[in-house]
């Protein structure tokens, strides 16, 4: 399975993402893919980022001698990608890194999305934490998700945004098998104001992840996050597991 989280920044979509792949670890090794530069994924999982695709590709394009004689470009970015994987018990990170500059990169796009659809059988399941923009998924390096995961703070204008970005999704043609609209940091009470503005932007009913006092305190411990099962936000994250398998 593939999942691909959406939605602007500090609405909890690395939280939620590492939670994810904490709990699918049960079923194999779960690739990580880190796709948003000021995002914190591998910290959260407790793995340290080895190397980035736009470090690879930058060295590529700055140097294209850099790949040794006898050897193709292809192979070459396959070593590199394989060397830039950190590994983790149940998880490989894998990390973008920041985006690219002008000119053209179509040629080592073209690559790592080889590169990377040969990597994904190898995984159980593949969860990429997109930035808002979700540039990897519209330039195709990255590829079609089973599940679409929008996270949205508990406001209209955050439901809204989530909005759009599944309107960007359609627009740049990634093809999702379903998306799952998630409301964090809910702070309980009547929520129906809420599943009246999704149901209104044309988007399913909302998943809702309260916000949670064990992570805020463990955040000021820690950068590693493992939100125990018997938390508000570990039970909710229970039903979201099964939503996610359904
Ligand atoms: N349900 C929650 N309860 C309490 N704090 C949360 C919750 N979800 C996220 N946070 C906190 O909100 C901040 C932003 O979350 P993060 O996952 O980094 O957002 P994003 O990846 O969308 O930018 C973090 O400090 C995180 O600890
Ligand atoms: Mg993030």
């Amino acid at each position: 399975m593939i999942i691909a989280m959406a939605g602007k920044g500090g609405v909890g979509k690395s939280t939620i993402a590492s939670q994810i792949i904490r709990a699918l670890g049960g079923d194999g090794i779960v690739l990580a893919v880190d796709a948003d530069p000021n995002s914190n994924l591998g910290e959260k999982l407790g793995l340290e980022p080895l190397g980035t695709i736009g470090g690879i590709r930058n060295q590529i394009v700055d140097d294209p001698d850099i790949v040794p004689a006898g050897i193709s470009k292809h192979e070459y970015v396959v070593g590199r990608v394989r060397e830039i994987i950190a590994e983790g018990e149940t998880t490989d990170l894998l990390t973008m890194g920041r985006s690219q500059g002008e000119g053209c990169y179509c040629f080592i796009n073209g690559l790592l999305r080889e590169c990377f659809s040969n990597l994904i059988p190898n995984y159980a399941h593949v969860v990429i934490d997109n930035e808002a923009g979700m540039e990897h998924m519209s330039r195709k390096t990255l590829p079609q998700a089973d599940v679409l995961l929008l996270v949205s703070d508990p406001t209209v204008t955050g439901i809204k945004t989530a909005a759009r970005l599944r309107d960007l999704a359609d627009e740049v043609g990634m093809e999702t098998g379903k998306t799952i609209l998630v409301v964090n940091n809910a702070p309980g009470g009547n929520m129906s104001p809420l599943e009246k503005a999704a149901s209104d932007n044309g988007l399913p009913a909302p998943f809702f992840l309260p916000r949670d006092q064990y992570i805020v305190d463990s955040s000021m411990e820690s950068e590693v996050l493992d939100v125990p099962g018997d938390t508000p936000f570990g039970r909710a994250m229970s039903g979201l597991m099964a939503e996610i398998r359904k």
